[in-house]
């Protein structure tokens, strides 16, 4: 199931360096990304009007036009056709279909459903990529595997003891004791996992050296394609869940989800952290951490993505784990269907 009236993350703003030409697939859709020398990112259907050329491959953006690689046809940031070499005339409507696009917060928003239900204000901000109490590093994946496989990871952290055992891990008995709790809230769906007054784990104490017991979080916010997640450690008993959260050691990764076609989902990552924010080997450290992490996911998500795909309509059991999870799929489905016209 692909959601196309909704916001994706096609690119990290970095990536659309001026005169690239970047290609992207959300939703089915091919899109080429570029920059024009103002500055304007622009996302246009990779598709040539004259022989269905894709503009990403060998096209030249120059100025404030781009240029198939084929014939030479050119097209303005709006997609409309401005130059046909040789042929005086450029008939009315000739134009490659364009898409919104928005730069913001180190990221570039793509929207390729209904035009007229493009709202710029429903971007979700995400204030860690511009803070400067924050630093951040950033990477992506490309997943074999439906996107709601992705965010079904992510929704279901009783895998870190299994999955992540030579990364993240976690400890099987204090895991089992997690408190949790996951709400609705439109079509957001809030997850916490709490874990009260336990040893700091090897991890915790090397990065912020705790010495004594912990009170730990991990909070997740999902929204379709976007998952930020938000975990975190204090001394125990000095008040984190009355949010009473100074000092300690505070984690916000995000999970940009964006789903390429059925099988196949661009998975764009970040993480940052507000402790030792001048220590570039503690922030290189900590990517290589969660890249480890991320694909120890992959391998996991693509295997599963191929056994599934042999019996997709088979139901699944569902776990107390899993009450983000459900939530979840259950606002996908109810966007699929609005989209669709069924609901
Ligand atoms: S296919 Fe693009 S100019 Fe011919
Ligand atoms: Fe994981």
């Amino acid at each position: 199931m692909l959601l196309r009236n909704n916001w994706y993350v096609a690119a990290w703003a970095s990536e659309i360096e001026p005169s690239a030409m970047v290609a992207r697939r959300v939703c089915g859709q091919a899109l080429v990304l570029f920059r024009t020398k103002a500055g304007t990112i622009t996302a246009l259907e990779d598709r040539c009007i004259h022989r269905g050329m894709p503009l990403s491959q060998g096209g030249e953006c120059e100025g404030e036009i781009v240029r198939c690689p084929y014939h030479g046809l050119e097209f303005d940031a709006r997609g409309v056709c401005t130059k046909i070499p040789g042929q005086d005339q450029i008939p009315a409507g000739a134009k490659v279909n364009s898409f919104s696009v928005v730069e913001r917060d180190a990221m570039i928003w793509v929207w390729v459903g209904d035009a007229d239900k493009a709202n710029a204000a429903a971007i979700p901000s995400y204030a860690y990529h511009r803070d400067p109490a924050w630093v951040w590093s950033r990477d992506t994946l490309e997943v074999n595997a439906n996107w709601q496989l992705l965010a079904d990871n992510l929704l279901d952290l009783s895998h870190l003891q299994y999955v992540h055992r030579k990364t993240i891990g976690g400890n099987p008995q204090e895991d089992a004791q997690a408190k949790l709790s996951a709400t609705r809230d439109g079509d957001r769906v809030l997850v916490a996992r709490w874990l009260v007054d336990l040893p700091a784990p090897p991890f915790h104490k090397a990065m912020c050296g705790f010495a004594g017991n912990i009170d730990r979080w991990q909070e997740i916010e999902f929204r379709p394609g976007f998952i930020q997640f938000y975990s975190g450690a204090t001394d125990a008993n000095t008040g984190a869940y009355e949010g009473r959260r100074e000092g300690g050691m505070h984690l916000r990764h995000l999970h940009c989800i964006t789903p390429e076609t059925e099988t196949r989902t661009r998975y764009l990552f970040s993480v940052a952290h507000n402790f030792r924010i001048d220590d570039a080997a503690l922030t290189q450290r900590m990517h290589q951490l969660a890249v480890a992490t991320f694909l120890e996911d992959q391998a996991l998500l693509e295997v599963q993505q191929r056994r599934l795909a042999e019996d997709p309509d088979r139901a699944l059991l569902d776990t107390r784990n899993d009450v983000g999870t459900v939530y979840a799929r259950r606002i996908l489905m109810e966007l699929a269907a609005a989209e669709n016209g069924k609901a």
